[in-house]
């Protein structure tokens, strides 16, 4: 039995949190949320419930956790030392949406870590995350609180959407704010690679650690060895195919259309992810499309937090396929959105700048 309680998003009732801090501290499986996506808690230093967590989610045992702590002192005792670049970091964007990945120490359990020397912490900013933490008195660890390879979960129905029955309590404060996975920077290399973009960007962070680099995936290359074990290139992503649209603007819609109206021609019904200036050209009212639109591609922030919502819509809404254009991203979040999208792709993307030209001389360009 899933039990749903509902707690105020700002001021989280103290009973709620109570009562879900006790339920924690006993080994259960509490959902809760974050400012980034819903986590599936579990107290970190119970190595059995760990377990039942990863059974819980159908998470492969080699797929590190994140530990969520409230304050850079109680990571204190779960590192090997605590580098001095955490201690800036964290000043300046804890509580917040950043992890770092420090060397562990033995009080870390081998099934959070999934075996490896190292262990990923954040201290969260959402208040019934801060508040949670806070009662347990714990270090919690939380994936997000989706099944394994499906899109995280922004909502808490996308949380009983994916684990009813499966876990043990879901504490229902609304949507989350950032809505795509926190930042993940590995302080064990040298110089620091971030090996998941999010919501603390490539520019926030250097200006702090100015010769932080972004873990770059070379070319689809399965055989190599991934840094993060969770950087795997399916990931994040809806059950329906999602093809990416990369390129310019104007290409990269114009070869969107031609593809959904060729896949409706076939008697596919086909999902579009677009941004809301390319209203005039969506087929919004035809049959056989459904749209959705994130926002404008100047608002990444509100095309960051409608993202996995849409996905997991569009997969309900039983679309045959999905096209989404891609977003701009040189900078901010659009690194974070890039990511995901391409995850959510899992390959499936075109690029549009090469290959309108052939598709101009067949006669058919939008
Ligand atoms: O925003 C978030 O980070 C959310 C909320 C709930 O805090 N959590 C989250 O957890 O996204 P999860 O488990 O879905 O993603 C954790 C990522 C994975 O890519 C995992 O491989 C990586 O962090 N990770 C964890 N420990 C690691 C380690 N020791 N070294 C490298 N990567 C690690
Ligand atoms: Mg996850």
């Amino acid at each position: 039995m899933t039990e749903v309680i509902r707690v105020n998003a700002a001021q989280p009732e103290p009973a709620v949190i109570q009562a879900a801090a006790e339920r924690l501290r006993a080994g259960d499986l509490v959902a809760f949320p974050t400012e980034t996506v819903y986590g599936l808690g579990v107290h970190a230093l119970k190595p059995a419930a760990v377990r039942r967590l990863f059974a819980a989610k159908g998470r492969p045992a080699t797929d590190p956790l994140i530990v969520h702590v409230t304050s850079l002192d109680d990571a204190v005792p779960l590192v090997a030392g605590l580098p001095e670049e955490a201690r800036r970091l964290a000043a300046r964007f804890w509580p917040g949406p950043l992890t770092l990945v420090m060397h562990r120490s033995r009080d870390v359990p081998d099934e959070v870590t999934a075996g490896l020397e190292t262990v990923a912490i954040r201290a969260p900013a959402h208040p019934v995350a801060r508040a949670l933490l806070a009662a347990a008195g714990v270090p919690i660890a939380a994936p997000s609180a989706n099944l394994f390879s499906r899109p995280s979960p922004t909502h808490a129905s996308h949380v009983l959407d994916d684990l009813r029955g499966l876990i043990d309590l879901v504490l229902d404060a609304g949507p989350t704010a950032v809505g795509v996975e926190s930042t993940v920077l590995d302080l064990t290399s040298d110089p620091p690679v971030v090996l998941r973009p999010g919501a603390i960007t490539l520019e926030m962070l250097r200006d702090v650690l100015p010769h932080v680099r972004v873990f770059a995936r070379a070319t689809p290359a399965p055989e190599l060895p991934k840094p993060s074990p969770g950087m795997l290139e399916r990931h994040y992503s809806p059950r329906t195919p999602l093809t990416l649209y990369e390129g310019r603007a104007d290409a990269a819609i114009a070869c969107l259309l031609r593809d959904a109206r060729g896949a409706r021609a076939l008697g596919h019904t086909v999902g579009i992810v677009s941004a809301d200036e390319d209203r005039d050209r969506m087929p919004m009212q035809e049959s056989g499309f459904r749209v959705i639109e994130l926002g404008s591609s100047a608002d990444l922030p509100t095309v960051a937090s409608r993202l996995y919502a849409a996905l997991r819509e569009l997969d309900a809404s039983s679309v045959d396929v999905i096209l989404a254009r891609a977003f701009p991203a040189a900078e901010g979040l659009g690194l974070a959105v890039q990511d995901r999208l391409r995850r959510a792709a899992a390959g499936r993307i075109v690029n549009a700048d090469e290959r309108e030209p052939t598709h101009h001389r067949s006669g058919r360009g939008e």
